[in-house]
């Protein structure tokens, strides 16, 4: 008998498998690792399964086609879906992950009608869209991961420059995953300290735009594939925030009815994240020109949803 909580990692590609491999590593529960190729997903889990004597993590790792192993998940992370290919327009991959995540969705909440999900496909805040709903769920049981991710970027970019600990700097960016990402340095600090008092104006601006562009640096870097080593990291740590009841605040996509002015629409935002998943949207004062920035992210967004027709 198993009492230990129960992740489920839908897609077993860069980001879906490094995820499972933090989730082991940070032991946060027995991890199900599902894909449509056969045998990655076993050969995957069973890897990392080996990898526990040495690391002396103790829990169980499983590797599916099909869901049946999936069933009473705490929380399901969606990493399932396609990369845009030669010829592909983005409308195309839109049309085609909001299948996949529509059909990877259906699946998971048949089984696992309690769970939170995490949503990590592209385009990432449509895709929150899809999964809203295609599960039915409430939406603080739905819940994009974007801005983790986003505002670590920034967080790298400026520990750097300021040449601190990690640990030091917080940063937080708002807004759509996309080009019209929001990083905000007015609430960005080092140690407490506004970092607007620590770096001149050209360097923030400097970061704000490596920021902004921080996956597509990546991209021409890898050529074959987009980033996946911090990207599953933050989708860990929503994931530990969420098991272990921490209620971090941390910037997720979120269904919005009304906060920030928007309505009905996935934005990223600061949230609660505890037990019951997303327990609060954190209101902050945003001045003029952060508004009418995080305005037009949402317009980015509610493009894409016009497409989907949802
Ligand atoms: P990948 O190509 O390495 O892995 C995707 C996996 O999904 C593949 O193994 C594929 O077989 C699987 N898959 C496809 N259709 C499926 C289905 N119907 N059911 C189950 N599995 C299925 O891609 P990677 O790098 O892991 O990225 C995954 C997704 O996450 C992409 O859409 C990517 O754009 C997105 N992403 C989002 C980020 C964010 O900040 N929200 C950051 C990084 C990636
Ligand atoms: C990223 O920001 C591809 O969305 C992904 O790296």
């Amino acid at each position: 008998m198993h009492t230990r909580k129960k992740i489920t990692v839908v897609g077993a590609g860069n980001v879906g498998a490094t995820a499972a491999h933090w989730l082991a590593a940070k032991e946060l529960g027995d991890v199900v690792l599902v894909d449509i190729i056969e045998g990655v997903p076993q050969g995957k889990a069973l890897d990392l399964a080996e990898a526990a004597p040495v690391e002396g993590f103790d829990v169980r790792l499983t590797g599916a086609n099909s869901y049946e192993e999936t069933a009473d998940s705490d929380v399901v992370i969606i990493t399932a879906g396609l990369a845009r290919k030669p010829g592909m327009s983005r409308d195309d991959l839109l049309k085609t992950n909001a299948d996949i995540v529509g059909k990877v969705v259906d699946e998971c909440v048949k089984r696992s009608p309690n769970s939170i999900l995490i949503i990590v496909s592209n385009p990432l805040d449509a895709m929150c869209q899809v999964a809203l709903r295609r599960s039915g769920f409430p939406k603080h049981r739905v819940i994009g991961m974007a801005g983790v991710l986003d505002s670590a970027r920034m967080r790298c970019f400026l520990a750097e420059a300021l040449d601190v600990s990690v640990e030091n700097v917080t940063a937080f960016v708002l807004g759509g995953h996309g080009d019209t990402m929001v990083p905000l340095p007015r609430y960005s600090t080092c140690a407490g300290i506004p970092i607007t008092e620590l770096l001149s104006k050209d360097q923030i601006d400097a970061i704000v735009k490596r920021t902004a562009g921080g996956g597509a640096e990546i991209v021409s870097l890898l050529k074959t594939g987009s980033a996946y080593y911090a990207p599953s990291a933050a989708a860990v740590e929503m994931t530990e925030s969420i098991l272990k009841d921490k209620k971090k605040i941390l910037p997720c996509a979120a269904y919005l009815e009304g906060e920030y002015g928007v309505n009905g629409l996935y934005v990223g935002v600061p949230c609660k994240l505890g037990g019951k998943g997303l327990e609060q949207v954190i209101e902050i004062t945003l001045t003029a020109e952060e508004r009418i920035a995080l305005h037009k992210s949402a317009a980015a967004v509610q493009e894409l949803v016009n497409v989907l027709g949802i």
